[in-house]
């Protein structure tokens, strides 16, 4: 039996020694004697002289604190030439717990500290790396946001640009049109007939530019208006007033087929503007289409109808007027587009957008040239808007 067990011992890939209770090694395999390079006639004495002599006071220590109980377990990691050994010191006590000696086993983890070594290593290398590409995108990131800076800046001096000459245009036109006619005044003012022509002409300027004024100003100044409940029959109806004063001798009819009490929330005088817009828009085009029939009998037709509809409001304008392009109807809600040369500013309907869009709303438009045009309004009928005023301007002054 005992052959046995030293057969077994022998054969482990761990070393076994055992120091007995006085510091004698009495037991020794022969994997531990490969390690600890020992020599087989070391059995028998005592462990301290394994040791080199500045570590015999520590071995002492260890040995008493293993004897008096103070300590049953012991880890310890030491190297031999290129090898480290993974030493455990186990107290070992008979079955009346009479301590009998030390167990000392000794496994080579030389492999496993290299592989971890090998595997810190490459965490580290994984981390710098990530912190460099991090730091890379980092910088990135900054300069994307440089450019975009830059885009945004250009784009704002393109559009404050662009905004400016249109501006300077439309004031300068009619203004060019008040100087002619105030010269052709001065020049003949005895002709009552003329002065009266010019004198209406040069009105129509004056007017022409403080209407483009103050869409421009209103849309500028958000903050003279207030959120409230509107009634869209109220608005709409304010604003045909108006339009039917201008075409009253222009061969157009409006027809307009609105339910009482459709209440949206929203700033009426915005709503206002937008039915502004596209009704003179509707007249533009039904004037460019008996332009274009060269029939001077070509009879307008605008038709706008507004109706709830589950919880939204549906409103229609309609004109029988030239239509739009199939490639333009992809523009047409963009700042400054045009088709109208020196006398569009191509604010109208970008204005429009925005408004219907800041209401909660839709805009969208359905158009077959030669035929005519709908525009079609979509806005939630609910109060949501006016409860949440902060949000609508919000929504209003963002866009
Ligand atoms: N009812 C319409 N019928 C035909 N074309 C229209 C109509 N409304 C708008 N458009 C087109 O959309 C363009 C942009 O309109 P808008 O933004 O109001 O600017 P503007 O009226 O100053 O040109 C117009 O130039 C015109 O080509
Ligand atoms: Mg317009």
């Amino acid at each position: 039996m005992e052959q046995l067990f030293k057969n077994i011992l022998d054969n482990l890939n761990i070393g076994v020694i055992f120091v007995d209770k006085f510091g004698k090694i009495s037991y020794a395999n022969k994997r531990a004697m490969e390690i600890r390079k020992m020599d087989p006639d070391r059995i028998g004495t005592h462990v301290v002289e394994c040791h080199p002599s500045k570590v015999h006071e520590k071995v002492y220590e260890v040995l008493e604190n293993f004897s008096n109980g103070k300590m049953t377990h012991r880890h310890k990691l030491t190297r031999a030439g290129d090898k480290y050994f993974d030493n455990e010191y186990i107290a070992l006590y008979d079955l009346n717990g009479e301590f009998l000696g030390i167990i000392l086993v000794s496994k080579d983890v030389t492999e496993e500290i290299r592989l971890r070594t090998e595997l810190e290593r490459y965490y580290r290398t994984i981390e710098e790396e990530v912190k460099r590409k991090e730091e890379e995108i980092e910088k990135k990131y900054r300069e994307i946001l440089s450019v975009r800076e830059h885009l945004m800046h250009s784009e704002k001096m393109f559009a404050i640009g662009k905004f400016v000459s249109v501006v300077a245009h439309e004031v300068n036109n009619p203004l060019d049109g008040i100087e002619n006619c105030l010269r052709m005044i001065v020049q003949e003012p005895e002709n009552a007939e003329q002065t009266r022509r010019y004198a209406e002409l040069a009105l129509e300027a004056v007017l022409r530019i403080e209407n483009f004024l103050r869409v421009i100003l209103d849309y500028a100044k958000p903050h003279s208006y207030e959120v409230e409940l509107v009634d869209l029959s109220h608005v709409i109806c304010k604003v045909v007033d108006v339009v039917r004063y201008k075409v009253s001798n222009k061969n157009i009819i409006i027809a307009v087929d609105v339910e009482n009490g459709v209440l949206v929330g929203g700033i009426s005088h915005h709503l206002e503007q937008v039915f502004l817009n596209l009704l003179l828009n509707s007249i533009d085009a039904i004037e460019e289409k008996r332009d274009n029939l060269k029939d001077l009998n070509f009879r307008g037709e605008i038709y706008i109808r507004a109706m709830k509809q589950d919880d939204h409001v549906l409103i229609e304008v309609r004109d029988n007027g030239c239509g739009i392009k199939e490639e333009h109807l992809g523009k047409i809600f963009n700042p400054f587009f045009t088709t109208k040369k020196e006398k569009g500013s191509g604010l109208g309907l970008y204005i429009c957008y925005n408004i219907i869009n800041s209401h909660g709303g839709k805009i969208k438009v359905e158009s077959s040239p030669n035929v005519g045009t709908t525009f079609i309004i979509i806005l939630p009928q609910n109060l949501f808007s006016v409860r949440n005023k902060n949000k609508l301007y919000e929504l209003m002054w963002t866009k």
